[in-house]
Formats: structure tokens, sequence, C-alpha cells
């Protein structure tokens, strides 16, 4: 094997076990699998969600909860075929597709090097032509073309929609902005590289209404933030690169675009993206703003009321994504005895779960007693996110945690019976410390921070 073969072959494997990790410890299924399965479609097991509603919490308690000037919106996903004219997704939100004459597999043009020869069966390759990646529905029983509608393709228009409403009930001053976390679909033509690319996925955006003027300063500082959070949630940021998007390669409605990428095991490939839309949505849903004088000029007299369109700068987040570069990051592995064994080093604070409870025998009634009542349901019921493991032995358990993530293994065993203290091990160091279990809430709560 090439250097470069030997390489390729790390890291797909890489990407293999993440795939089966995923599967083995409930995180993540391939849609529909039971039936064969459906490409570009996923469902979640309980430790996965477990992992997306963190990161989708924390994601609204810094950008909308933690400020003053963010209004959420939970639009409906179907919306009128206008929506989507109007925003030039109907006309323009199409890739490249080339169909093989003799099998008819269909590849993306701008995805594969030979565009003449099949790279599955060796046929001829027709012309390319553009294929529009909304998925198109009829709403109610008319079968005419007034009740088409589509699903989603981005959350954003959502917002643009609902911006009047949002004007009117909260009377907002610029700059402010509209958050809403969303199914978005896309029927790509090749779905790929397990979350990455997805025909139905979430999103996670943001539109921030500015002046015109101020655009420079808002995208530099919108920047900032979407690193700070990608920091505040673990990513390896040494896997993470801008790349100011050239004019040819950035949809219609951009006039900047910088993408954060990411070192996936398959490539260096998009992560998030930052937008400057300019006034393009407003504009063409024909929505305006009256920008009123700042207070202090009102009472001095000064400045008077103008109509604007304002501009958008739009920090925008794929939630799947998040999930898979965040798996990248905090995957590792301990090698012991010929042994490969698995970890997820997640951040006590977005691991899906915080802490596992294990009586240390589970065929000892006064453990799994104790273990049960005065350990595992005050910690449940305090954050939720607590397992009871009692299979296998304590070794077993303590790798089966790893491989999930879970930060911290509370056991219960003899001496607790007497002296009230259990034993937590920590998945990082192995170290284990003897913590009082009057004292383990406030533990685990200062982890969490
Ligand atoms: N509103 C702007 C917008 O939709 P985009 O770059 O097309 O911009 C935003 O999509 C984010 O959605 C991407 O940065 C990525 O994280 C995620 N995303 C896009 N297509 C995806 C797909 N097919 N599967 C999974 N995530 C996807």
């Amino acid at each position: 094997m090439t250097k470069d073969t030997k390489e390729n072959a790390r890291e797909n494997s890489v990407m293999e076990k993440i795939i089966s990790l995923c599967k083995r410890r409930g995180f993540v299924f391939q849609g529909s699998e039971i039936y064969g399965g459906l490409g570009g479609t996923f469902d979640w097991g309980h430790y996965g969600l477990a992992l997306k509603n963190n990161i989708k919490k924390a994601w609204w308690k810094k950008f909308v909860d933690g400020r003053k000037d963010m209004y959420g919106v939970d639009a409906a996903i179907l919306m009128r075929q206008e929506v989507w004219q109007a925003s030039g997704h109907v006309k323009g939100f199409a890739d490249p597709m080339i169909e093989c004459e003799k099998c008819k597999e269909k590849f993306r043009a701008d995805q594969i090097e030979d565009k003449k020869k099949c790279s599955e069966c060796g046929g001829k390759l027709g012309e390319v032509r553009q294929f529009n990646m909304m998925f198109q529905t009829k709403v109610g029983a008319s079968d005419n073309s007034s009740a088409t509608s589509y699903l989603r393709p981005e959350t954003a228009q959502g917002m643009f929609v609902n911006f009047k409403n949002t004007v009117d009930a909260f009377h907002p001053k610029l700059p402010f902005g509209m958050a809403q976390i969303g199914k978005a679909f896309r029927n790509e033509i090749t779905p790929r590289d397990f979350l990455f690319r997805q025909r139905e996925f979430e999103q996670m955006e943001i539109e921030y209404f500015i002046r015109s003027e101020d655009w420079e300063k808002y995208f530099e500082y919108w920047k900032g933030e979407m690193m700070d959070w990608m920091e505040e949630i673990g990513l390896d940021m040494s896997k993470v690169h801008e790349l100011e998007v050239p004019k040819e390669d950035r949809a219609h409605y951009s006039s900047r675009t910088v993408d954060f990428e990411f070192d996936y095991p398959f490539g260096k490939k998009e992560l998030f993206g930052l937008a400057y839309r300019t006034d393009f949505d407003l504009k063409n849903h024909k929505l305006d703003y009256i920008d009123e004088p700042a207070d202090a000029e009102a009472m001095a007299g000064k400045g008077k009321s103008t109509k604007i369109v304002p501009h958008v700068v739009e920090p925008t987040f794929g939630v799947d994504r998040a999930v898979l570069a965040l798996i990248l990051s905090v995957y590792a592995e301990d090698k012991k005895d010929g042994e490969t064994r698995p970890f997820l080093k997640f951040k006590p604070s977005i691991a899906p779960v915080i802490c596992a409870v294990s009586p240390l025998l589970k065929n000892k009634p006064e453990l799994v007693e104790y273990a049960n009542t005065k350990v595992y349901a005050p910690l449940k019921a305090e954050f939720g996110r607590v397992a009871w493991d009692d299979n296998g032995n304590i070794g077993k358990r303590y790798r089966r945690q790893d491989e999930i993530g879970t930060p911290f293994c509370v056991v219960v065993d003899f001496d607790t019976l007497t002296d009230n203290a259990v034993t937590v091990r920590d998945r990082d160091t192995g170290e284990q410390e003897r913590i009082k279990v009057a004292d383990l809430g406030k533990y685990i709560k200062e982890k969490i921070l």
C-alpha cells in the first residue's frame, strides 16, 4: 500500500468504526432499515437524540435565551409555492446532474472527474442538466398546480415570511435577529458520508437584520460568535477552517459567504456557513421596516423615521453535521493488552449521559435497593441524563459507558451501606474517587457547568 492509500484506508475505517458505534450504542440508525433502508435518511436512537437535543439546547441558550435582540420562530414546514418562487428556490435551487445512459445511475456533475464514462458500469454519460432539489408535494385533495407546495429546503424562509409578524408583535429596533431550529429537506442526488449529506436534516439558523452600512461589522461579529459556540460544545478547533467562498460557488442570494469547514475523514468539507444575504429576501417578499431614530435623538427632536429594507447576515448551522463533527472530535481509542477500546470524550455539559449508576453486584438486593433508591432515583430526578447499568461485570459496564461517552460511573458497593459514600470513576483518567452520596448532586452540577 502507498502512504496515501494507507492513510485513506485508516480514515475510512474511522468512519466505519463511528457508524458501527452509533448503531451498536443506540445513537443513529439507517432510516427504514428493516425494508432495506431509504438513502439519505437516518433515525435517531435514545443516546443520539439526547446528544442532538443537548447541542440544540446549547445553541438556543447562547443565541436566543442569552441575548436581548433575538426572537424565536417555529414556522410550518409546508409553505405556499409563492414563498419559494420569491426566494429564488423554484428557479435556482438546483445541482448539476449527469445520468449514465446504460445503467441509469445518477451523479452530481460537479463531483465526478470523468464526465464521459460511468464509474459504475463504464457506460456513456449523458448531458449535464439542472436538477431542482426541492421535494414537491400537493396540499389537500386538489391536484391542480395551485395546490403545489414544497418541503422547505432551508428554515430561513420561515423567518423571512414572519418578519412582519415579528416586527408588529415585538417592535424590535435594528439590529435584531430571528432564530429557528427545524427540519429541512433536499432531494440530494447523491446523499453520502453518513450524516454529512442527507435528504432530511435539521438546521439552526439566524437571520440578523441590520442597516446596510453595518454589514461588514456584523459579518465579523457573527464569525466570532460562531467560533465561540463551536469551541463551547467541544469541537476540535484545530480541524475547523474558514473558507472564503468564491463568487461562482455562492448561493444565489449571497454577496459574501464564509464556510467553516471541518477535517472529516472523507475530506475537508463544509460544517457551517455565514452569508451576507443583503436585502435579497425581504425585498423579494416585498417587506420593509420603519427605521426610527434612536431614543436619544428622538427626544432631542432630531432624526426622522425612514422606510428601509433591512439587510441580513445569516449564521447557519447544520445540526446533523454538528453531531458528526463532534463525535469525530471526541472519538479516541485506548489500546490495552492487544485490544482497542473506543471512547467518546464528550464534555459533561453535552454528553448524552452525564453519569451511570451501578450496584457492584446485581444479585445482592441490599446493593440494588440502595443504588436504586438513594443514588439513581434522586440523580435521575435532578439531571435526567442518568443511566442505570447493572449488565455484566464492572469492567464491561465501564467499557460500555466509555463508548457512550459517559463522563462518570457511580458504583454502590458494600462499604456504601455503612459509610454512605460511592466510588465515582472518571472516564478520561480512569481515576476513582470516593464521594459522599449526599454530595453527589453538587459534584455533578459543578462538572456540567
Ligand atoms: N439558509 C442557508 C442555507 O441553507 P446551506 O449552506 O445550504 O445554507 C446550511 O445549509 C447548513 O445546513 C450547512 O452549513 C450544513 O451544516 C447543513 N446542510 C446543508 N445541506 C445538508 C445536507 N444535505 N445534509 C446535512 N446537512 C446539510
